[in-house]
């Protein structure tokens, strides 16, 4: 709806036995096939300057995904001297963003193998973020067609490992769609994803000095790019201490005015009023909340219901969780995998046992003693004032409200700070619209669950401690990467 011609990937149907079959016969020569990742910079390497790490699969501490060589402080150093904007049209920018969509397509059996066994994403997340990436692409190269952008110079893009493969895509599509040479740092979980789409980039036509890849961790790589004085964009997608981080360290050491785009955090929270559809509701509280293991800036954290349904719907929900599989990502049937690494699973079920301990567990699910895995919980809360922090896992907070409270309940949601999704589910139509006029938050989803953006249609990015926009996947993207006077061109 925001650009004339409108194409998202086609995808797969996952109800369609021929799309499962084809699926499991182009992953299946990738479920053993060891990866390797290095930096891939202009200047040639030594592939031993430093260790080789091993990935490990979230899911089976028995399955070595591949090793990862981290770039060194030097090569992070000679990899911004030798960046250089891409010189080529930006119709022939938009060409080559067009080509590496359809690689990403041709190669989507590997793509979607990675997925899994790096960043434990079972087949329903995984073809989600492949189709992500390829929306991305085509998305931003339209951009390229009908803005005509011209460079700020050198970006450097710092991705989390969520989403390691959609995010990652976007912000270093964003930012060659605009002619700049890219210096893109995958998350440390994730490196073997991003350099498969670095892969196909470079295979694509995108030169090596504009699009140069630099693993590692974000004490090391991530702050050397951010610190550098040369680097004349910054977009970041991860945590918002992390994101306070970069903006200091970029203060101090970059030129006055250079652009942060960072999308951060979220306290996200949904309200089921008392006319809400129970069945529709549960379903789109367990997506919400759950899907991905909970490791979405945009999943569900506090659900207020409206107490004079509380308990009909508590039962529907509790019961519907039983239902819930864990397990092997790489199974069909998996509803629910794995949380990233050891770190992440011990602190989750720490903060989970801080909650038993002060009597506010409701439920927890069972979940495989071998991985990574945290089974879905629901803690009882009065209120999202109660949420320590962001928990990237499969948590639900749930609290209840009175109706004369719902007001109250808004201004406690958005005195939070953060504002990335919302939930409503109502049937009253006047409702729908008093709540959007005063909740703060990027994305509002009325009777639906609320992750899941789709490029193109719904923009996706936060405001205040969630995000400094412009939204992914929307008309304002690219013109940020773009030169301030960048002329607009008509369509
Ligand atoms: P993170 O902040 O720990 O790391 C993100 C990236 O920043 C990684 O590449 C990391 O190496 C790098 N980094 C870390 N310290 C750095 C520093 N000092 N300087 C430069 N770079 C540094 O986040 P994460 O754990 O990878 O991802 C989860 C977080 O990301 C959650 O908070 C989630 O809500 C957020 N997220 C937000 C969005 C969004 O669109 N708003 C999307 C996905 C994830
Ligand atoms: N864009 C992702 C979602 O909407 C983060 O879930």
């Amino acid at each position: 709806i925001f650009l004339p011609t409108r194409r998202n990937a086609r995808g797969f149907d996952l109800g369609d036995i021929a799309d499962l079959d084809c699926i499991e016969g182009a992953r299946r020569p990738f479920r053993d096939r060891d990866f390797r990742a290095m930096p891939i910079t202009v200047i040639p390497l030594d592939p031993e300057a430093a260790e080789w790490r091993p990935m490990i699969n979230p899911a089976d501490p028995d399955d070595t995904v591949g090793l990862v060589r981290d770039a060194t402080a030097t090569e992070v150093e000679q990899a911004i001297t030798a960046a250089t904007p891409w010189g080529a049209s930006p119709r022939e920018r938009a060409t080559v963003l067009e080509r590496a969509a359809e690689l990403y397509e041709r190669d989507f059996g590997e793509i979607i193998a990675i997925v899994a066994r790096e960043a434990g994403k079972n087949l329903l997340d995984a073809v989600g973020e492949l189709r992500e990436a390829i929306d991305f692409l085509y998305y931003y190269a339209r951009q390229a067609k009908c803005l005509e952008p011209a460079p700020r110079g050198r970006f450097a893009c710092i991705s989390p490992w969520n989403f390691p493969l959609a995010i990652f895509t976007g912000q270093v599509a964003g930012a060659l769609a605009a002619g700049n040479a890219v210096l893109a740092k995958p998350a440390e979980q994730s490196p073997l994803t991003a350099a498969k789409g670095v892969a196909l980039m470079h295979e694509a036509g995108v030169p090596q000095s504009a699009l140069q890849f630099l693993p590692g961790d974000g004490a090391t790589v991530g702050a050397a790019l951010t610190g550098d004085p040369r680097i004349n964009g910054v977009a970041f997608t991860g945590g918002t201490d992390t994101a306070q981080a970069i903006r200091r360290n970029m203060s101090q050491h970059l030129a006055p005015g250079t652009p942060l785009i960072a999308e951060t955090g979220g306290l996200n929270a949904m309200i089921v009023d008392s006319t809400a559809l129970h069945e529709q509701a549960v379903r789109d509280v367990l997506a919400s909340a759950f899907q991905s293991a909970g490791q979405r800036c945009s999943a569900l954290r506090c659900l207020y219901i409206q107490e004079d349904v509380r308990e009909d719907f508590m039962e529907m929900l509790l019961g519907a969780m039983d239902e819930l599989r864990l397990g092997d990502p790489w199974r069909l049937s998996t509803d629910i995998g794995p949380v990233i690494d050891a770190d992440a699973a011990a602190d989750i079920a720490g903060y989970i046992d801080r909650a038993r301990g002060a009597g506010r567990l409701i439920k927890q699910v069972n979940a495989p003693g071998s991985g990574h895995f945290i089974g879905p919980t629901v803690i009882q809360v009065d209120g999202i004032e109660d949420l320590e922090r962001e928990i990237f896992g499969p948590v639900l907070h749930v609290a209840s409200y009175r109706a004369q409270d719902l007001d109250a309940v808004i201004e406690r949601i958005n005195a939070r700070g953060y504002g990335l999704t919302f939930g409503l589910h109502t049937r009253i139509e006047d409702r729908v619209q008093h709540i959007v006029d005063r909740v703060h938050a990027g994305n509002i989803y009325v009777n639906r669950n609320q992750i899941g953006a789709i490029v193109a249609s719904q923009p996706f990015g936060g405001e205040g401690l969630s995000g400094t926009g412009p939204k992914a996947g929307g008309p304002d993207y690219v013109p940020r990467f773009a030169a301030p006077d960048t002329p607009a061109v008509a369509v």
